[in-house]
C-alpha cells in the first residue's frame, strides 16, 4: 500500500485516517445523543423552557452517564412551527446520528416528525403535546405528557354532578382543543348539562376580549377553557378585566390553563377554579415536595405541567438505557419502555404497554391561596387512567 514513492506527509496522513477511522466508532458507542426539540422562543415558550429546565435537574440530579454511554441532549428551538420541527428533526437524525428524538411542544410538531421516526426506528418521546391520537402516528411514539381526553372526560363529569347546568366553551382552535372540547361535551351532556355557547380561538397570539364579551352575554354557571402552556396569564387578566369573575363565571377545565408556573401572578380572579388534570406543584407528595423545592432553586420559578413532562420524559430515557444494558437501537429501547412503572413528581405513572401513551392519576383542584400564594389544591383522585381519546378499532 505503501509504495516507494508515496511522500512522508502523505503517509502520515493516510496512517491518521486509518486511527481515525478505528476510533470514530468506539467513540460514537459511548455517547447517547438526545435530540430535543422544543418551542424556545415565541408564544410556546414557557414549554421548552420548562422542559430544558426539567432535564437539565435531572441530569444534575442522577449523573451524565447511563449504562456506560455519556448522555449528551442536543436542544434545538422550533419555535413550535411544524416545518422547523421537521427539517430539525431531520438534521437530527442524520447529521448528528441522534439516538432518541425528544420534546415536541405543541400537537402539529409531533405529528411532523412521526413519519421520521418510523423511517429511521428512532424513538420519539413526547413531553408536551396532548392530541390523542399521536401514539398512533407511530410505533416508535412513546408518550410522558398527558392527553385531553384523561383531564376533560373528568372534568365533564364533575361539572354535571356538582350542579353546573349551563357552560360556555371556549377552546384553542386546533387538535387538542377539538378533543377537549368533544371529550368534555360528551361527559357533561350524558350528566345532563347544557352547552349555551361554544368559541374558539387562534392558537397564535389570540385575543380573547371579543370572545368573552359572548361568553359574558350568554350567562352560564361556568365556563370551559382549554388554552395551551403559556397562554393562561394572559386569558385570566382579559377574563378579569371583562369582569366575568365579578359575574360568578367559574372557570373550569383540563388544568392548561391553570398551569402552576403562571398561576401565582394570576391575582384574585383565578381563586375557586376548578380544572382536572395530572399534576400540581401543590401536590403532598415527599417526591414532589423535594422535585419543587430543587426547581425552584436551580431557576427561581415554580415548575409547571410541561417540566413534569420532561422531567419524566429524560427519566424514561435513562430507565430504558439501562434495561436494555446500554442496546441504542429503537426497537429494544422501545420494548424496554413499553410497560414501564414508576413514581413522578406526579404521582405513581406507567407506559401503557398496547398504546406507548403515558396511564397516570387525574386529580380535580381547586385554586386557592396558601401562605399567601395561589395553588391548585387537589381535593380528587382518579387513579391510573388511561386516555380514552383513540381511534375505536
Ligand atoms: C398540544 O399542542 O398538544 C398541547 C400544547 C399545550 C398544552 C396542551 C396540548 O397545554
Amino acid at each position: 500500500m505503501f509504495t516507494p514513492t508515496m511522500s512522508r506527509r502523505a503517509a502520515l496522513t493516510v496512517a491518521f485516517g486509518l486511527a481515525a477511522l478505528l476510533i470514530e466508532p468506539a467513540r460514537a458507542q459511548d455517547t447517547f445523543k438526545i435530540g430535543l426539540i422544543v418551542p424556545m422562543t415565541g408564544g410556546q415558550a414557557s414549554t421548552g423552557k420548562q422542559i430544558d429546565n426539567a432535564i437539565k435537574l435531572y441530569m444534575q440530579q442522577k449523573g451524565d452517564t447511563v449504562a456506560g454511554k455519556k448522555i449528551e441532549v442536543i436542544l434545538k428551538d422550533d419555535g413550535a412551527v411544524p416545518d422547523n420541527t421537521k427539517r430539525i428533526a431531520q438534521e437530527l437524525i442524520v447529521n448528528d446520528k441522534v439516538n432518541v428524538i425528544a420534546g415536541f411542544g405543541i400537537t402539529p410538531a409531533a405529528l411532523a416528525a412521526a413519519p421520521l421516526a418510523t423511517q429511521a426506528k428512532v424513538p420519539e418521546i413526547v413531553m408536551a403535546a396532548g392530541t390523542s391520537i399521536i401514539t398512533e402516528r407511530s410505533p416508535y411514539i412513546v408518550r410522558t405528557s398527558f392527553t385531553l381526553a384523561q383531564s376533560s372526560t373528568i372534568i365533564g363529569d364533575w361539572a354535571a354532578k356538582n350542579g353546573i347546568k349551563k357552560v360556555a366553551t371556549l377552546t384553542s382552535d386546533y387538535a387538542p382543543g377539538n378533543d377537549a372540547l368533544r371529550f368534555f361535551k360528551e361527559n357533561f351532556t350524558a350528566g345532563g348539562g347544557t352547552i349555551v355557547e361554544e368559541v374558539k380561538v387562534p392558537l397564535q397570539n389570540p385575543d380573547f376580549a371579543p370572545f368573552l364579551q359572548r361568553m359574558k352575554d350568554s350567562k352560564p354557571d361556568a365556563m370551559f377553557v382549554f388554552v395551551p402552556a403559556g397562554q393562561g396569564g394572559n386569558f385570566m387578566k382579559q377574563y378579569a378585566e371583562r369582569g366575568l369573575d365579578k359575574s360568578g363565571i367559574k372557570v373550569i377545565g383540563p388544568g392548561d390553563v391553570m398551569d402552576d408556573d403562571l398561576l401565582n401572578n394570576m391575582g384574585d380572579a383565578a381563586l375557586g377554579a376548578v380544572t382536572a388534570h395530572l399534576y400540581s406543584a401543590a401536590h403532598p407528595s415527599q417526591m414532589n415536595k423535594d422535585f419543587v423545592a430543587a426547581y425552584k432553586k436551580a431557576f427561581n420559578n415554580r415548575p409547571g405541567f410541561m417540566a413534569v413532562g420532561g422531567y419524566d420524559g429524560i427519566h424514561l430515557i435513562y430507565e430504558a438505557l439501562k434495561k436494555t444494558g446500554g442496546k441504542t437501537d429503537g426497537d429494544s429501547l422501545v420494548a424496554a419502555m413499553k410497560g414501564m412503572k414508576w413514581e413522578s413528581p406526579r404521582g405513581p405513572i406507567s407506559i401503557d404497554p398496547e398504546t406507548r401513551d403515558i396511564v397516570q392519576n387525574i386529580y380535580i383542584r381547586k385554586v386557592e391561596k396558601v401562605n399567601g400564594e395561589l395553588y391548585n389544591v387537589e381535593f380528587a383522585t382518579f387513579e391510573a387512567v388511561k386516555d380514552s381519546g383513540k381511534t375505536k378499532k
